[in-house]
């Protein structure tokens, strides 16, 4: 670490994963819900929102680590203001508490969701930014200060690099994009249409323009790849992930009212959106076999990862389901939750755990570091989630033949499920709780152990 106000990305990581421990472990409870419905205090429509909103909100905490990270290597130059920084940190931390607090009021006491000044108090109900109002509010004010602060930075110090100038591109979109979930309407056509802005645009447009510079960051950190050759095929992704992901939103316009084209442009336009993620993971392939000198093996395996699994889960999960004449079969299915969980996981969650195994060490100040935990970190994470993701797939194929073409209404398909669908994400869950965990003990732990042996930070790929 070359800046003293780079250390600032550590707070973000650490709430970050402490939020991911709670995503999982409400996930869980989320899932054994589905086999005893009354099995927890809070019932299944707080948990399910707490699931979804910490996984947003600790993805978002880790790119902000990461950014406060890049932005001043990119820079050359301390970031713009410390206190300022931790300001932010802090009345975000006060902010998703007090709303976390919100949700669980309402739990025991549904009455407290209020409408006051033609706003609800607690929770607004539109999936995934469930937050209400006055917290979009701080939610915005917060980006808003973040991005004043690595602006003024890279401003200051006149260094414009490819990397650093996609990534606060991204991340002014994603801000802008959250503007589209905050009116409303009376009409259900119109307020679908614009929360998908904010719900596909999100993760098929701004975040992806994120991944594609953090992967360019991450290459050129552990390999010492040339900057100009990362940065060309940076931008031919990043064309590539909006060119195909802004009109792509059509996948979701299909059958909410909107206009009949959008079945057309939707159906063509998400189909090509796998390719900018396959050449992502050759990208990383590419890197990694050219500079054979790695100085941090894990981080590498952690970022090549994300990248196939990026393809995998977003790519090929999403693109199975993705032409209308698919999608009229399956769409709303657990086949849909499949592709979220995997999607989620390979494209947002392996990338903020990539970051930090970059990052964190050279925080710490260490050359070397333990990797075994790491390692079995992810392959605990990684297999569990297939097999969810397997096995959501299969419930998915049971719902669709049920429902869409016997013609059994959704509380009769529930009902008859087969019990092991619901058993079997419970139990993988739980294989997954515990590489989570794993990860969360080195986050705190690294650096900090006495190094073994057999693990060295630099190594030449064989
Ligand atoms: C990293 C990127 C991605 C993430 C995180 C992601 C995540 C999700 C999630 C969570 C949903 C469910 C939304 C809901 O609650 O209704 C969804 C829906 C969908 N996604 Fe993705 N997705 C990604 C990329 C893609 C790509 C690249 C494609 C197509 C090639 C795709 C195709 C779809 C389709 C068609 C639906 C609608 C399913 C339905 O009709 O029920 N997604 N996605
Ligand atoms: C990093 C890991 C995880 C990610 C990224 C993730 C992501 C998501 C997303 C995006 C949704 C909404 C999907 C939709 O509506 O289609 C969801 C719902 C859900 N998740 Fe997870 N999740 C993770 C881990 C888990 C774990 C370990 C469990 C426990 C087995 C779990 C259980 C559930 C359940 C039961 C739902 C509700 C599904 C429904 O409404 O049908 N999740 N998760
Ligand atoms: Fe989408």
């Amino acid at each position: 670490m070359k800046y003293e106000s780079q250390k600032i990305a550590q707070n973000f990581y650490t709430f970050a994963v402490l939020l991911f421990l709670v995503q999982v472990l409400v996930g869980i409870i989320a899932a054994l819900q589905f086999i005893w419905p009354d099995f927890f205090p809070l019932k299944f429509n707080i948990i399910r929102d707490l699931h979804i909103n910490a996984l947003v909100v600790w993805l978002l905490m880790g790119l902000m680590g990461a950014t406060y990270y890049v932005v001043p290597e990119e820079s050359q130059s301390e970031l713009w203001s410390i206190p300022l920084a931790k300001f932010q940190f802090w009345a975000t931390v006060v902010a998703v508490t007090a709303v976390v607090l919100g949700y669980i009021w309402m739990g025991f006491d549904p009455q407290a969701n209020k409408f006051v000044a033609g706003t609800l108090l607690l929770n607004e109900g539109r999936e995934y930014i469930e937050a209400p109002r006055w917290a979009d509010w701080l939610i915005a004010l917060s980006v808003i200060l973040f991005l004043i602060n690595n602006f003024m930075t890279m401003y200051k110090s006149k260094r414009w690099t490819g990397i650093q100038g996609t990534l606060l591109g991204g991340l002014t979109f994603l801000a802008l994009m959250y503007l589209p979930g905050m009116f409303y309407t009376k009409s259900m056509v119109k307020d679908q249409f614009w929360w998908w802005w904010v719900i596909h645009l999100w993760v098929e447009g701004a975040w992806e323009v994120i991944a594609g510079a953090l992967l360019a960051f991450m290459l050129m950190k552990v390999t010492n790849a040339e900057r100009h050759v990362l940065e060309r095929w940076m931008y031919i992704e990043v064309g590539l992930v909006l060119f195909t992901g802004i009109l792509g939103t059509g996948h979701h316009y299909y059958w909410i009212g909107t206009p009949k084209y959008w079945l057309w442009v939707g159906g063509i336009f998400s189909s090509l959106e796998p390719i900018p993620l396959l050449l992502m993971v050759w990208d990383a392939f590419r890197t990694t076999r050219k500079h054979r000198v790695v100085t941090n093996r894990l981080g590498l395996f952690y970022a090549t990862s994300h990248a196939i699994f990026n393809f995998v889960g977003a790519g090929l999960w999403g693109v199975i389901h993705t032409l209308p004449q698919v999608n009229k079969w399956t769409h709303g299915t657990q086949i849909t939750t499949a592709h979220g969980h995997l999607a989620f996981y390979g494209a947002y969650v392996l990338l903020v755990m990539s970051m930090i195994y970059i990052t964190l060490p050279l925080i710490r100040g260490v050359n070397e570091f333990n990797t075994s935990r790491g390692y079995r970190s992810f392959w605990w994470m990684t297999i569990s989630m297939i097999f969810i993701v397997l096995t959501l797939t299969g419930a998915g194929m049971v719902q669709t033949y049920m429902e869409r073409l016997i013609g059994l209404d959704y509380v009769t398909v529930k009902a008859t499920y087969n019990f092991w669908f619901w058993a079997l994400r419970a139990i993988f869950g739980v294989g997954f709780l515990y590489g989570a965990w794993l990860f969360v003990i080195d986050f705190f732990k690294l650096g900090k152990e006495p190094v073994e042996v057999t693990s060295t930070a630099t190594e030449t790929v064989a």
